[in-house]
């Protein structure tokens, strides 16, 4: 069938089969480019592994360090005349390419939060892998059924103490216009979001892959979190997502106790903001992308979820000597971003941002173009009114 972007808000409704590979392919060449990653991981468990951070781990430990890999996501498979989703096609051609290199990769489709679906990662390790000596977590989802109480969780992005009134960017039509978020209606909308984005569900898993003896001696897991700069704290950091990864990060320390024995350790990751499916659906965050893309490509120092990948696997997890950490014992490679020089001249555009000038103060062109390619559209190489076979299988899952 013809596959073309049909979008709705900050959701694009459909997914190129060879432009998604196209874009995997570039993943891979970025990290082969790098070269190999020394005593980089061999055995990998990604959880969230078809798209954004997720997809880029798997590909950072598969083509940069060897390692045989499983992936757990939740994605929509093709069916005749229904192209499947972004990840769906992403993982299809992750899987061609490690098989093509030798490497071992496996997939599992399901909900993540599930406790079946862990048993069932459980049993592909315990058939296939033995252990693993890298559990990378890195979902990010609107909602989770929690597997003991059965109730669904659904997450807000709100502001807590009170109304947030800031600019914001339609990045279809290039509007810059204000955007007003109401604050939490209760304590729930807190209490909803930690459930879906805090720790518990890393907890839950490590804990379980622990009792099942899947886990090697000298495991690391890694899960992904984010700061930013003060104009989005009240919708980010100081909002109910904010409270999340305030969970999410908390529980490092658990875990560290859960795999003391077994000479294990955890890390949060705070990485850099990103065009992903999740961060597009931020109000306020697609601008700020925006200014921060033009601020640090100008630079020299942009950088994409793959680039952000290969520098935490080769400069910080599997750094020579010790893993560097912040003062809260996390590891930061938003540390470009943050620097100072890159936040002065964005706090600098975001007063002077309008409709009229976003063309030429901002990126919102590299902001399009990399939503796009989320979705395997816009790559030069591929002709998007000729027919293309949507009903692409990912090799390991059977149907
Ligand atoms: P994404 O939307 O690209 O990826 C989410 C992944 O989770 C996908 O593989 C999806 O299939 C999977 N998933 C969602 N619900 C699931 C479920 N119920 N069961 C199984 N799999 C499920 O998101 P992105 O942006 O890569 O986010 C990953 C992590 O990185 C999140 O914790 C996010 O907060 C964090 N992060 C994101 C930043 C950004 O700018 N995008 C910046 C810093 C951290």
């Amino acid at each position: 069938m013809i596959i073309q972007p049909r979008v709705r808000g900050f959701i694009c409704l459909t997914s190129h089969p060879e432009g998604t590979a196209q874009h995997v392919k570039q993943q891979i060449d970025h990290v082969k480019s790098k070269g190999k990653i020394n005593n980089g991981p061999k055995k990998v468990l990604v959880i969230g592994a078809s798209t954004g951070f997720g997809l880029a781990s798997r590909i950072t430990a598969a083509f940069g360090s060897d390692a045989a890999t499983i992936g757990v996501f939740f994605e929509k498979p093709a069916a005749p005349g229904k192209p499947g989703t972004a990840g769906w096609y992403n993982t299809a051609a992750f899987e061609n390419q490690a098989h093509a290199a030798g490497l071992y990769a496996k997939s599992i489709n399901g909900d993540a939060f599930s406790d079946e679906i862990k048993k069932q990662t459980i049993d592909l390790i315990k058939e296939d892998l033995g252990q693993v000596d890298l559990v990378v977590y890195s979902l990010a989802s609107p909602r989770r059924t929690h597997p003991i109480t059965g109730v669904a969780h659904t997450s807000v992005l709100k502001p807590i103490e009170q109304a947030f009134t800031d600019k914001t960017v339609d990045f279809h039509s290039g509007v810059v216009s204000d955007i007003s978020i109401q604050p939490i209606e209760s304590e729930e909308d807190i209490h909803n979001t930690i459930a879906v984005m805090g720790g518990e569900d890393w907890k839950f898993w490590i804990k379980q892959l622990k009792e099942a003896g899947v886990l090697a001696d000298g495991v690391k897991t890694v899960a992904y979190s984010y700061i930013g700069p003060e104009l989005t704290y009240p919708i980010y950091r100081n909002g109910t997502i904010g409270r999340a990864k305030d969970d999410l990060e908390g529980t490092v320390p658990v875990l560290n106790d859960l795999l003391k024995d077994i000479g294990g350790i955890s890390y949060v990751s705070v990485n850099k903001a990103l065009v992903t499916q999740s961060s597009s659906a931020i109000p306020v965050v697609p601008l700020y992308i925006s200014l921060l893309y033009k601020v640090m490509k100008e630079k020299g120092i942009h950088e994409g979820t793959i680039e952000q990948m290969q520098r935490l696997f080769a400069d910080r997890l599997y750094a020579n000597g010790e893993t560097p950490l912040d003062e809260k014992g996390r590891i930061r490679v938003d540390d470009w971003e943050m620097r100072k020089d890159v936040q002065t001249e964005v706090a600098k555009l975001w007063n002077e941002i309008t409709t009229e000038n976003l063309d030429q103060l901002s990126d919102i062109a590299g902001y399009r173009n990399d939503f796009f390619n989320l979705f395997g559209f816009n790559f030069d190489t591929i002709d998007y009114n000729k027919d293309t076979n949507e009903v692409v299988k990912i090799p390991s899952i059977k149907e």
